[in-house]
């Protein structure tokens, strides 16, 4: 597994000149795609290297972290790998006794329920990064030209697991301290804010090419939820590496009513920051997604998950679909609207890139 993966479109070798972040900056030059969990179960060759290692052990030995997050890249020929790891690595990095249980998600020993247990998780420090930057120095060292995208879990996301103490529908008791207990709230975001940039900004330090911040749970608030207690601390994450010139992709589901806030969480108009990119889900189409958000911001989305299972012609006139909608957008990254489910086969997933990438 030690040979380089060159990108197959990619004019000189260097993921400056990718189709990824030429997308991303919303000067496409090609057409580019990757998957949200393209690393996984999906894999044989995954399923192979995880045998005997559990979830966060996997993530904190770097050769391993970085054979899996390039797995994907040598099979599928992705225009971008992204790390393997967890949102709830900082957690664990942190001292936070959690522990990911296969089928479930993130389980929290003890969950944070009110003020006392958030000031007291934000006294901890951010925990030593060390095994992270070895990790994607590794992977950035063999990818070549193909850029490696960064990503942390935001701050709603990771506090809805963390007052929950596992996945949850509704994440009514996250919402509940949310309303009812603003200064635990704000000493839980605030650290969780800190800790995910921290983060991120080591997974750019060591060669990350861009970053995706995941609030996978943030559709479950209205826009005035999101609007004032939740926005800044995303924007708060983001601006751990906003100084360092990456683009900056912001991703939720059911968000298609709050794509506007989630642009404007991405910090912007300092020279030298990075451009600003939103992730979308399947519920809304791109061309209406851009429509939403004025025309100016690359987007990244939307194939609907339940296609994959699908006969190959209807998935083939979905991606399609998916294509010509994206072309509305000043720059367009062809992506899943969620990760890719576990029982995928990944033939198909090599087809679709096939299509996007041949037309
Ligand atoms: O290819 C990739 O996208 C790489 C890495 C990645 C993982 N998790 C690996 C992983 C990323 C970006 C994540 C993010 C993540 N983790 C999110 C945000 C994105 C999303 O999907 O909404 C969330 C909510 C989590 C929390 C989490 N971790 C869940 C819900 C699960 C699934 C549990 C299960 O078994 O169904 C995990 C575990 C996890 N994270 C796996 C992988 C490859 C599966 C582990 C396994 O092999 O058992």
């Amino acid at each position: 597994h030690n040979r380089r993966v060159n990108h197959h479109t990619a004019a000189s070798p260097s993921p400056d000149n990718s189709p990824l972040l030429a997308a991303y900056h919303g000067r496409p030059v090609g057409p580019a795609v990757w998957f949200m969990r393209q690393a996984g179960r999906s894999l044989p060759e995954y399923r192979a290297a995880r045998a005997g290692t559990e979830m966060l052990e996997a993530c904190l030995t770097p050769e391993l972290a970085a054979e899996i997050t390039l797995q994907p890249v040598r099979r599928h020929g992705v225009d971008a790998a992204i790390f393997f790891s967890d949102i709830v690595v900082p957690l664990a990095l942190a001292g936070v006794d959690v522990h990911i249980e296969p089928g479930l998600g993130p389980v929290i020993a003890e969950p944070v329920r009110d003020a006392t247990a958030a000031r007291a998780l934000a006294a901890r420090a951010p925990g030593d990064a060390a095994r992270i930057t070895e990790a994607v120095r590794l992977t950035v060292a063999e990818l070549g030209a193909t850029p490696l995208i960064g990503f942390a879990g935001a701050p709603f996301t990771l506090a809805a697991y963390l007052v929950e103490g596992r996945p949850s529908r509704d994440h009514l008791a996250a919402r509940t301290m949310m309303h009812a207990d603003p200064e635990a709230w704000d000493a839980l975001l605030g650290w969780v804010a800190e800790i995910s940039g921290a983060f991120l900004r080591a997974q750019v330090m060591a060669g990350a090419s861009a970053v995706q911040l995941f609030d996978s749970w943030a559709g479950s608030l209205g826009r005035a939820d999101y609007a004032a207690h939740v926005q800044r601390y995303s924007a708060r994450t983001l601006d751990a590496v906003a100084d360092l010139g990456v683009p900056m992709v912001h991703f939720g589901t059911g968000t298609s009513d709050l794509l506007d806030l989630l642009r404007d969480a991405i910090p912007a108009g300092s020279p030298g920051t990075g451009p600003a990119v939103v992730g979308v889900d399947h519920r809304i189409g791109l061309d209406e997604a851009n429509a939403r958000l004025g025309g100016a911001t690359p987007l990244q989305g939307n194939i609907d998950p339940a296609f994959l299972a699908a006969p190959w012609p209807v998935l083939e006139a979905h991606v399609r679909d998916v294509v010509a909608r994206g072309t509305a957008a000043p720059g367009h990254v062809v992506n899943l609207g969620h990760g890719v489910p576990p029982d995928t086969d990944p033939g198909v997933l090599t087809r679709v890139v096939e299509l996007v990438h041949g037309g």
